[in-house]
This record gives C-alpha cells, structure tokens and sequence, in this order.
C-alpha cells in the first residue's frame, strides 16, 4: 500500500509517496539520491547504513521509511558546512588519522560516532570501542577507526565548550531497529 510521507534529509524537505514496506535506505539511495548511507548487510548487523534520525542513530536498512515521517534525517552528505565546505570535526578526525581503506563502512562509522560525540564530548578509548563495536569494517581498519573518533573528540572539544547533557547513555540504534523492524523483506 502507497503512503505520502514527509521528511527532511540534510536540511531538504521532501513530500514523497512511497510503498509503506520500503525501507528508509531504499528511499534515501534510489528516490532522493543520497547515497552515503551503503547497504552492507541488510539486516542491521553492519552499521554501513547508519544515518541520524531526530538525531539518533538508525539502521536505515531495516527501518521503514514511513517510520520516518516528519523526522529530520542526517546522512553524511549533511555534515559539512553547506557554504565553505569545512568538513564536521568527526570527518576531519577521520582524514587526520587516515580512519578508512575501501571506504565503505565510513558513512556509517562517522555517523555512529558523531552521535556518539554529540551526546559524550569526551570517552575514552574504551568507550568509543564499545559504542562502535556493532559497526564493522571488512577492511580490518578498526585501530584507525578508533583513532579517528579519538581525534574526532579532541577537535569538538576544541571547537565547542561542554554542554548539558553530555554522559547521557548512548545507543548505536542497532538493536532497537533489529527489535522494531526485523529483518529487511
Ligand atoms: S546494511 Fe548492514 S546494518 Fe544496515
Ligand atoms: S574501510 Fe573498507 S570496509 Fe571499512
């Protein structure tokens, strides 16, 4: 059955009809054409599909897009100044510490760790290794994934002073998606 829905992806808003068993990932890459977010496994195991939804993390390959109505969708492609192109500190952490190979786990690493860092401006390492632990890299590129969340963090504390609310517990969305949606069709 067909469903209008309306979104707002990287600041765009967008009316669309689309079929309700589409998933937010189909809609993004094949009707908006935004392609950061990477289908990888399809089953809410890899985290290359993750985007921002009302700024938490989401596993769009298993999310429906009608799910989505009236949220404020990120991908990668929002990061970015729009007007002088100055990358987000998280992907500036990730060209600093050469944090991707392939690159195709990238658009969800960063989108995992900007949520991560949006909420916790400082963890440690061994937080920023737990909250990314759902999140795989077949490149085996962990360690400097690792080390680019790490400077990622370094460079939002330069850039942004403490605010409330950081040490609030985060969620990759990983398993509230697998709970809420179950495998993709
Ligand atoms: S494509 Fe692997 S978690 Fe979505
Ligand atoms: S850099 Fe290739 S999958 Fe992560």
């Amino acid at each position: 059955m067909n469903r209008s829905i309306e979104v707002t992806v990287n600041g765009a808003h967008h009316a669309l009809t689309i079929d309700e068993r589409r998933t937010l990932l189909d809609v993004l890459r094949s009707d908006l054409r935004v392609t950061g977010p990477k289908y990888g496994c399809g089953l809410a195991q890899c985290g290359a599909c993750t985007v921002l939804v009302g700024g938490a993390p989401a596993r769009s390959c298993v999310m429906r897009a009608a799910k989505a109505n009236g949220a404020e969708i990120v991908t990668l492609e929002g990061l970015s100044d729009p007007v002088s192109g100055t990358l987000h500190p998280v992907q500036q952490g990730f060209v600093d510490a050469a944090g991707a190979q392939c690159g195709y786990c990238l658009s969800g690493m960063v989108m995992t760790a900007v949520a991560l860092l949006e909420n916790e401006s400082d963890p440690s390492e061994a937080r920023v290794r737990d909250a990314l632990k759902h999140n795989l890299c077949r490149c085996g590129t962990h360690k400097e994934i690792i080390a680019s969340v790490m400077r990622a963090s370094e460079l939002m504390r330069r850039e942004r002073p403490a605010k409330a609310g950081d040490g609030e517990p985060f969620s990759d969305g990983g398993a509230d998606a697998r709970r809420s949606e179950g495998p993709r069709a």
